[in-house]
C-alpha cells in the first residue's frame, strides 16, 4: 500500500466518525519552544490548554514532523527518520480512552478491501502506563487483546509530553510483531526491533511543570478536560505494509536512494557501510527539501544550523560513495517528485528550494576542496617527521577555519593509514565553546548581571532617546558600573558604563551601529565607545573616561559625534532606497534578511527566490541614484501598528513590534517600520555605489553599497587601477577587457602545449617499458619504477600505452613514479590477464603496505598513492611474487 493510500484511508477512517480534517501545520510554528513542530498536536496545544475554545470537538491530520535529536542514529536503525509523517485524531474534551482505542483499533485490524490496514489481530501488542488498568481492561474489551499481550510500563516509555511544561498525558503504544526472525520473543518490552511501535495513544489530562512525570515528577495540575492526542508512524506502517526492511525503503524515499545508486555506480544492499550512506541521503534529502519548502534557510544558528547540518551531511555521505559533482539540486528533484501528491507546495515552490540547495552545496564544496589542501599539507607534515597520528589542533583548525567536519578528517586520515588525536581536538573544541559563551555573555551583559539593569529600569524608566532631533543633550547619571558592580564615581583610565535619564546617543539596534561621542560632566571627561540596549528599554553607554572623574548623580553633557553621526545616516537612508529598488525588481519575496548601517557603508542582505544577476543591481543602483535627485524630504512618524501597515509600511519578518511602530517615509518610494536615524533630505547621500554582491548562504544575498564621499573615493580608486593596468598593458582602457583576454588565452595554449609535450615525452617510453616485460608463470609482467616526476594523470596514461603494447599476452603492468616524498602508482591488466583472474584492484593490496599507501580501482585498471618512494623496489617484488602465486 502507497505512503498516499495510507494517508488518505486514516483521514478518511476519522472523517467518517465526524473528525474535521485539518491541514498539515508549517514545520515551523511560532512556538519558542519547539525548533520544529514534531508531533501532530503541536497546532492543536492551545485547545488542549484550553487557553482558546477547539473550533471542533474532533480533529484529524496528517502532520509533517521533523525530529532531529537521533541525528546519528539515522540510516543504522530500521525506524529513525528526521522527517516524518504523524497521521493523528484528536478529542478536545469529547470521547476519551475508550474511544481512542475502539478507533484505532478498527483502523488496524479491518480489512484492506474495507479500506482499513489490514493487521493481523493476534500479531498487535499494546502497553499501558504503569497501573493504568483501565486501559489494559479497555484492550481486553473492545479489542480483544488477551492479557498476555498488553504489557505495563513505566513513564520513560509510557508517559508523553512535549518535553517542556505543557499538555501531557500516559499513554498506550501499539507495537506490531514481526515475527521471529527479528529478534526476540517476550513482547516490546523485550526487543523494540521485532516488535515495532506503529500507534501511540495519549490520554491528554495533565498539565506538566519544570520537571517530567515521566521520571516520576507529579504534574502540576490537570488540564479543563480530558482530551485524546493519537499519532500513528506513517513511514512505519508504511514499511510494514510494504513489506520492505525498514523506513528507507518505503515508497516515498527509496526514490532517492536509486538516484544515489545512479550516480554513484554503487550498489544499495551490497555494503553495509555504503547502506548507512545511502539511507542518510535519503532521509536526509527528503527532511531537507521539506524544511527549505517551509522557509527555514541554512545558517549557522538554530533551525539554519540544523538544515545546514542535514546538507552537509548528505554532500559528506554522497562523497563517501565516490561521487564528487554537485546532487542537491537533483536529490530534491526527487523528492518532490515523490511528495507532491501530498504536499502541492513543494511543486509550486520548488525553484526556489533547489536554488537554496544549489547554493548551500557549492559552499560546502568549496570548502571541502580548501580544506583538503590544508588536510593534505598537514598528513605531510604529520608524516615527515615520522609520525602517524594527526595533531588534535590540526584537526581543530580544519573544523574551525575550513568548516571540515571532523569525520571526514578522520575518514581522510585512515585513508593515508593516519589516526587523529580526537581528544586532542574535543579538548579544544570544548575550550572553544566556553569561550563563545563567555564572550556572549559578556558582549550581552557586560560583565555583570542583567538583574543590575533590570533594577535600574524599574527604579528610574526607559531612557528618554533624543537623538532623532538633538545630537547633544544635558542630562543625569542614574548609573555606574564597573565590572557590572555599582560604583559611586569613575576615575581617568577606568572603563566603565553609564546610564542616563536621557541621552542623544543611538543604541546599537536594528542593523544601525551606535553612535560614539563624548560626555562632559563639571568634573571629567569619558569617551562614549558603544552604547547598547542590554535590556529593552536601556541605553547602557559604554565609555572610557579619560580626564577626572564622573559621580553618580552628576549632570553630563552628552556630544555625539556628528561627523560619523551623519554618515550613519546616509548609510541607513541608503538601505531603505536599495531595500526599495531589490523589491521594486523582484517583487515580495525578496525580503530583507539583515542590514548594516556604518559609517559611510552600508550592507543589506535579501533573500531571493532565485539568482541574482549583474543587470539587476545596475538597474537598482541606477534606479536608487535616479531617485535621489527628487531630494524628497524623510518624514518619520509615529503611529499603530495596524495604521503603518495598512498604509503599506515594510515591516521585517521575524522583528517584535510594539503597538505603536515608527514609520520612515522617503516619498512615494520607501516605508519601512524604522527606529533608525535618517538624514533630512535624500539629496544628502549624494551617490549611492554598489561595490560588492555575493551570496551568504542559500538564497541569501548580500550587496554592499558606499554613501557620499565614501562612494566618491571608491571610484576615484577604481579608476586609479584601471589607469594602471591600461600602462602595463599598453592600451587604452576601454581595450583592456579584450587585451586581458588575448593575453589569457595564449597562456592557456602555452600551458595545453606543455602538457601535451610532457605526455608525448612519457608516453614515448612505453616502448621501452614493454621490452622489459619479464615472464612471471606465462603472464608478462612490466613492474617499473618510473622517474621524472610524472603526476598521476600521465602515470595513467603511460601504463595503459605499455598494457596495449603487450597485445593479447596475458599482461600485467605496474608503475611507480616518486614525487618528492610521496608516490603514485598504477597497476593495469590485459584481457588474457584477467581471463586468468588476475584484477589490478585486487593486486594492489599486495604491494600497498611496502609503499606505505593505499589504493584500489577495477579489474582492469587501479590506481593509488603512497608516502614511502624507498619501498617501490620491495613492492616490486611482492608484486610479482602475487603473479607467480597465481
Ligand atoms: N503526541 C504523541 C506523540 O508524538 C502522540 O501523537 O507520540
Amino acid at each position: 500500500m502507497e505512503t498516499h493510500e495510507i494517508n488518505k484511508r486514516f483521514l478518511a477512517h476519522f472523517q467518517a466518525k465526524d473528525h474535521t480534517p485539518v491541514p498539515s501545520a508549517s514545520l515551523i510554528l511560532d512556538d519558542p519552544t519547539l525548533l520544529f513542530v514534531n508531533a501532530g498536536m503541536v497546532q492543536f496545544k492551545p485547545y488542549f490548554l484550553g487557553e482558546v475554545p477547539p473550533p471542533y470537538p474532533r480533529a484529524t491530520s496528517i502532520q509533517k514532523c521533523v525530529r532531529t535529536g537521533d541525528i546519528d542514529e539515522v540510516g543504522k536503525t530500521t525506524r529513525h527518520n528526521t522527517f516524518f509523517q504523524m497521521a493523528g485524531n484528536f478529542s478536545f474534551g469529547d470521547y476519551f480512552k475508550e474511544g481512542a482505542i475502539a478507533n484505532a483499533w478498527e483502523l488496524i485490524t479491518k480489512s484492506q478491501d474495507d479500506g482499513g490496514f489490514g493487521f493481523d489481530p493476534d500479531r498487535i501488542w499494546v502497553t499501558v502506563y504503569e497501573n493504568d488498568s483501565e486501559a489494559a481492561g479497555l484492550w481486553q474489551k473492545v479489542a480483544g487483546i488477551p492479557s498476555d499481550r498488553i504489557q505495563a510500563r513505566d513513564g520513560r516509555d509510557n508517559y508523553w509530553d512535549m518535553g517542556v511544561p505543557g499538555p501531557g498525558g500516559p499513554c498506550s503504544e501499539i507495537y506490531y510483531d514481526r515475527g521471529p526472525g527479528f529478534g526476540r520473543e517476550g513482547g516490546p518490552v523485550v526487543d523494540e526491533d521485532r516488535y515495532l511501535e506503529i500507534w501511540n495513544l495519549v490520554f491528554m489530562q495533565d498539565i506538566r511543570g519544570e520537571q517530567s512525570p515521566k521520571y516520576g515528577h507529579p504534574p502540576i495540575g490537570e488540564l479543563p478536560k480530558k482530551n485524546i492526542d493519537t499519532g500513528m508512524g506513517v513511514e512505519r506502517v508504511a514499511y510494514l505494509l510494504q513489506g520492505v526492511e525498514n523506513v528507507y525503503e518505503t515508497d516515498l524515499v527509496r526514490p532517492v536512494i536509486a538516484r544515489a545508486e545512479e550516480f554513484s555506480g554503487r550498489r544499495y544492499g551490497a555494503d553495509h557501510a555504503d547502506d548507512v550512506r545511502f539511507r542518510v541521503i535519503a532521509d536526509h534529502a527528503r527532511s531537507g527539501v521539506m524544511l527549505i519548502g517551509d522557509g527555514v534557510t541554512p545558517g549557522n544558528e538554530a533551525r539554519g544550523y540544523v538544515l545546514r547540518r542535514l546538507l552537509r551531511r548528505i554532500v559528506r555521505s554522497v562523497r563517501l560513495l565516490g561521487v564528487h559533482e554537485p546532487v542537491l539540486p537533483e536529490f530534491a528533484a526527487v523528492v518532490r517528485d515523490a511528495m507532491a501528491p501530498s504536499y502541492p507546495e513543494i511543486a509550486r515552490d520548488f525553484d526556489r528550494i533547489s536554488e537554496v540547495m544549489r547554493v548551500e552545496e557549492e559552499a560546502f564544496l568549496q570548502t571541502l576542496t580548501s580544506g583538503s589542501r590544508i588536510f593534505d599539507l598537514a598528513a605531510e607534515e604529520t608524516k615527515k617527521a615520522g609520525g602517524n597520528v594527526l595533531a588534535g589542533d590540526r584537526a581543530f583548525q580544519l573544523h574551525d577555519t575550513y568548516g571540515f567536519p571532523i569525520d571526514l578528517t578522520l575518514e581522510m586520515a585512515s585513508e593515508q593509514g593516519l589516526s587523529v588525536d580526537e581528544d586532542g581536538f574535543r579538548t579544544l573544541m570544548e575550550e572553544q565553546r566556553q569561550r563563545a559563551k563567555a564572550d556572549a555573555a559578556a558582549r550581552k551583559k557586560g560583565h555583570g548581571d542583567l538583574s543590575v539593569y533590570r533594577e535600574l529600569l524599574e527604579r528610574h524608566g526607559e531612557t528618554d532617546f533624543l537623538g532623532y532631533t538633538d545630537l547633544q543633550a544635558t542630562a543625569k547619571v542614574i548609573g555606574l558600573l564597573k565590572d557590572g558592580q555599582g560604583v559611586p564615581v569613575v576615575r581617568e583610565g577606568d572603563k566603565a558604563e553609564l546610564i542616563l535619564d536621557r541621552t542623544p546617543f543611538y543604541a546599537e539596534s536594528g542593523g544601525q551601529v551606535a553612535d560614539t561621542g563624548v560626555l562632559l560632566g563639571s568634573g571629567g571627561e569619558a569617551k562614549v565607545v558603544d552604547v547598547q540596549k542590554i535590556v529593552p528599554g536601556l541605553w547602557v553607554h559604554r565609555v572610557e573616561v579619560i580626564a577626572g572623574e564622573i559621580g553618580l548623580d552628576t549632570e553630563v553633557t552628552g556630544s555625539v559625534d556628528q561627523t560619523r553621526r551623519g554618515s550613519i545616516a546616509r548609510s541607513h537612508s541608503a538601505t531603505h532606497l536599495v531595500h526599495a529598488a531589490v523589491r521594486g525588481a523582484y517583487g515580495r519575496r525578496a525580503a530583507q534578511a539583515g542590514s548594516l548601517n556604518s559609517p559611510g557603508r552600508m550592507r543589506f542582505d535579501f533573500t531571493t527566490p532565485g539568482p541574482v544577476s549583474t543587470d539587476v543591481l545596475t538597474e537598482v543602483e541606477e534606479e536608487v541614484n535616479d531617485y535621489l535627485q527628487n531630494d524628497v524630504e524623510v518624514q518619520a512618524y509615529t503611529t499603530t501598528k495596524d495604521k503603518a501597515l495598512e498604509l503599506g509600511a515594510v515591516a521585517l519578518f521575524g522583528e517584535k513590534y510594539g503597538d505603536n511602530v515608527r514609520v520612515v517615509d522617503m516619498g512615494e518610494y520607501s516605508r519601512e517600520l524604522c527606529g533608525g536615524t535618517h538624514v533630512g533630505r535624500i539629496g544628502e547621500l549624494g551617490l549611492v555605489k554598489l561595490v560588492s554582491d555575493s551570496s551568504i548562504g542559500s538564497g541569501v544575498h548580500r550587496v554592499e553599497a558606499l554613501v557620499g564621499t565614501d562612494a566618491l573615493k571608491h571610484v576615484r580608486k577604481e579608476q586609479l587601477l584601471v589607469s594602471q593596468l591600461a600602462n602595463t598593458f599598453k592600451v587604452p582602457s576601454d581595450q583592456l577587457p579584450s587585451r586581458i583576454e588575448d593575453v589569457l588565452s595564449r597562456l592557456r595554449n602555452a600551458e595545453k602545449e606543455i602538457a601535451q609535450l610532457r605526455t608525448q615525452q612519457v608516453l614515448g617510453s612505453a616502448g621501452s617499458l614493454a621490452d622489459k616485460a619479464t615472464d612471471v608463470q606465462g603472464v608478462a609482467v612490466v613492474a617499473e619504477k618510473v622517474d621524472g616526476d610524472i603526476d598521476a594523470g600521465a602515470l595513467r596514461s603511460l601504463a595503459q600505452e605499455v598494457r596495449n603494447r603487450l597485445g593479447s599476452r596475458p599482461g600485467v603492468v605496474a608503475l611507480f613514479a616518486p614525487q618528492g616524498e610521496k608516490l603514485s602508482f598504477v597497476v593495469a591488466t590485459t584481457a588474457a590477464a584477467r581471463d586468468k583472474g588476475f584484477a589490478a584492484g585486487k593486486l594492489v593490496p599486495s604491494f600497498a603496505e611496502a609503499v606505505g599507501g593505499r589504493g584500489g580501482g577495477k579489474p582492469d585498471l587501479a590506481q593509488g598513492g603512497g608516502s614511502n618512494p624507498a619501498g617501490i623496489e620491495q613492492a616490486i617484488t611482492a608484486l610479482r611474487g602475487a603473479v607467480a602465486a597465481g
